[in-house]
């Protein structure tokens, strides 16, 4: 299959050797409105490059587009493709909005082609080892989440994509809060209310937020609740999920954010310190590889996969609850 990346920034660049390196999938043109971005990954990997993407996507031999410019164009490039007749992977957040998010998964369906949000965090082994451990009944039922996840962000972030609410969609709310609301989606489901509130507390980057720390209530009484943050001095990955028998700490995703561990504590009926497990994922990071083996079969096969347009849409979903919460100052049903 042969693949077009379009924006050759941090994550087109991963996606990039990604698709060379898997035998189903080949590079074939990467494209950035930076020419020298494109040409550069382009001699790297010996395929095509250009600067405009509309013509990449028109090419008949191309299968799959890879989307990894900001968030301002996923939408319009993801649309675009699928209508070409291409299969489309997209980074998160799915579109800036909820609305953006509902037409993809339109256009997904009317092409009847493959639509795949890059949310790679559930690739990461102490995540899937996690989720499979719930899946099996390892805790029970879910009682709470709580989850952190940040970074210290940077000088200068005003000017940067992700501080333009046009190009952006939203602020950390969005950037890694979407990784979270995927996480507490796929474990919990989709929740039935979401109150938020949100900080610029360093950055100057008004109307976007720095900081948002969010509540979701669920149908059977679980509640949800997190923080993101781009004043996180000391990168930090945290997720933990308390369930009637025990629990599963998620902490690390490996570089920065340190080593990846998940600890599963099994609680006792008489009570006291619980069983512990502690399971340490000290490797190199594989999740762009599996995220796209997980594509590749899901087009060569039909098989169900991560990050389908349903999923993009409950996490967007999700978020559009807590900025309209933020707003309001109150509760909103999701
Ligand atoms: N899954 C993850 O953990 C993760 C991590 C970081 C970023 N992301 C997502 O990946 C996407 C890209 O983020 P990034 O950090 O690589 O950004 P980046 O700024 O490093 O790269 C974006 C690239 O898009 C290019 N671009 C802009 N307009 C273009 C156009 N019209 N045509 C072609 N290229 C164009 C830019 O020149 C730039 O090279 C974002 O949607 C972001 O949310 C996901």
């Amino acid at each position: 299959m042969k693949v077009a990346v379009i924006g050759c920034g941090l994550i087109g660049k991963r996606r990039s050797q990604t698709a060379m390196e898997h035998p189903l999938s080949e590079l074939a043109i990467v494209v950035d409105i930076n020419p020298a971005a494109a040409e550069a990954v382009a001699a790297q990997y010996g395929c095509e490059s250009a600067t405009d993407w509309k013509a990449a996507i028109a090419h008949p031999d191309i299968d799959i587009v890879a989307v990894a410019t900001h968030n301002g164009l996923l939408a319009e490039i993801a649309i675009a493709a699928l209508q070409a007749g291409k299969h489309v992977l997209i980074e998160k957040p799915m579109g800036r909005n909820l609305a953006e998010a509902l037409k993809m998964a339109e256009a997904a369906k009317a092409a009847n082609r493959i639509l795949k949000i890059g949310f790679n965090h559930r690739y990461h082994p102490a995540l899937a080892k996690a989720y499979d451990l719930f899946q099996a009944g390892a805790i029970g039922e879910i009682i709470n989440i709580r989850a952190r996840y940040g970074h210290g962000g940077r000088p200068g972030y005003e000017n940067e994509w992700r501080g333009n609410p046009e190009l952006a969609g939203g602020g950390e709310l969005t950037d890694q809060g979407v990784h979270i609301a995927d996480l507490i989606h796929w474990f919990a489901g989709l929740p039935t209310e979401a109150f938020a509130y949100l900080q610029t507390a360093i950055w100057p980057i008004q109307p976007l937020e720095d900081n948002g720390f969010g509540l979701f209530r669920f149908g059977d009484g679980a509640i949800a609740s997190f923080h993101t943050s781009w004043t996180q001095w000391k990168n930090l990955f945290s997720f933990e999920i308390y369930g009637q028998k025990g629990s599963l700490t998620i902490e690390g995703l490996g570089k920065s954010y340190g080593i990846e561990r998940l600890t599963i504590a099994y609680r006792k009926p008489e009570g006291g310190v619980p069983d512990l497990e502690d399971l340490v994922f000290d490797l190199p990071d594989t999740s762009w590889e599996l995220e796209w083996q997980d594509f590749i079969e899901a087009i060569a096969a039909k098989t169900p996969y991560w990050g389908a347009p349903e999923e993009g849409v409950s996490a967007m979903r999700m978020l559009d609850a807590l900025y309209r919460s933020a707003k309001a100052g109150a509760p909103i049903h999701v």
